[in-house]
């Protein structure tokens, strides 16, 4: 068999097991010693939940069944702390793990193992879940940069708050359809940054309603090319950069830059369409006033199908989020 130990990761990362049974908690323990990482540990999840918040471990693993607090309450605690939300957390059951699965996802946790686990397996579910936690750390910064860049753009700050209402709405509409915690996420950033290409634009050209030239235009359709390269340094811009190059594409295939039709449209750029639709439409523009709540929705529904997504536009319109949405601006009126 090949060596399973690769040599300690140049920065020792601090996984914190959370067991109550000593000879299974320390077997774990030295498995994970010998993959490379510092342990710590504790004999039930109200102890976890103390270690965790004094030492930032960057995974926690917890056993189902402990006394005290078990581990489906220390993960929900967990993932309910600002501190430590990011902190992956790895269930562990010595029970069948169908029923564990379910209860592992409604407590937040990222990811389920059976114990006892072989070496090689949990290896590569803590390296996975390691690398979930850059991932979540690089989104937060990457939108914070981000942010910092979209409020520089508009000295008024009335833009930012626009932003934020169309990236809470493009996390709503993907939790409306189903898309699972982590999309929704990637939906909200890309609500946040789908306009960061406007940087450089005049205000008074993004304000025009008609009469641009061919030349106008073609420079305003430049700032989703534009976006998605800004982002580009940024290590999510795998997901983000699509959604941003693409939330001017249409469903009929007639939009820019790509001229992307249906399904071929990224999943992001068609729900932050619609976010961004709804909420320019509800808003006061230089050019006309705001429309209500209830006419907003009818020029979705005359779109759905040639500009925006069908299936997006239905389950958006048949919720109460619009409302919802109405009751929180002040600047949509309603009909
Ligand atoms: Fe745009």
């Amino acid at each position: 068999m090949e060596p399973l130990r690769t040599g300690p990761m140049p920065e020792r990362r601090t996984i914190l097991v959370a067991d109550d049974d000593p000879a299974s908690r320390d077997a774990l323990c030295g498995m994970l010693s010998t993959l490379g990482f510092w342990t710590e540990a504790a004999q039930n999840g109200r102890e976890a939940l103390n270690l965790a918040r004094r030492l930032h471990p960057d995974l926690v693993i917890l056993d189902v069944e402990m006394p005290e607090m078990n581990g489906h309450e220390a993960c929900r605690r967990l993932k309910a702390d600002p501190a430590t939300e990011d902190t992956p957390v790895l269930m562990m059951t010595g029970f069948d793990p169908r029923p564990e699965r379910t209860k592992m996802v409604e407590a937040g946790g990222d990811d389920l193992i059976v114990k006892p686990a072989p070496m090689r397996d949990l290896q590569v579910r803590v390296r996975a879940l390691l690398r979930l936690k850059e991932l979540r750390q690089d989104l937060r910064s990457a939108q914070e940069s981000l942010r910092a860049v979209v409020h520089k753009q508009d000295p008024t700050e009335s833009k930012a708050p626009f932003d934020d209402r169309v990236a809470l709405t493009a996390q709503a509409i993907a939790r409306l359809i189903g898309l699972d915690a982590e999309d929704q996420e990637l939906a909200y950033h890309a609500g946040l940054v789908h306009d960061i290409g406007q940087i450089g634009l005049p205000e008074e050209l993004l304000n025009r309603q008609g009469s641009l030239t061919p030349e106008e235009f073609a420079r305003i359709q430049e700032h989703t090319v534009l976006g998605a390269e800004l982002a580009g340094p940024f290590r999510p811009a795998a997901v983000l950069a699509p959604a941003i190059r693409h939330h001017h594409e249409r469903w009929d295939g007639n939009g820019y830059p790509d001229k992307l039709q249906g399904p071929s449209i990224p999943m992001m750029a068609r729900i932050v369409s619609v976010a961004d639709a709804f909420h320019a439409l509800i808003t006061d523009r230089p050019y006309r006033p705001a429309y209500s709540v209830a006419r907003a929705l009818e020029i979705l529904a005359q779109g759905s199908g040639t500009q925006w997504d069908p299936r997006l536009v239905a389950a958006f319109a048949t919720s109460s989020l619009p409302q919802r949405i109405a009751g929180d601006s002040s600047q949509a009126k309603i009909a």
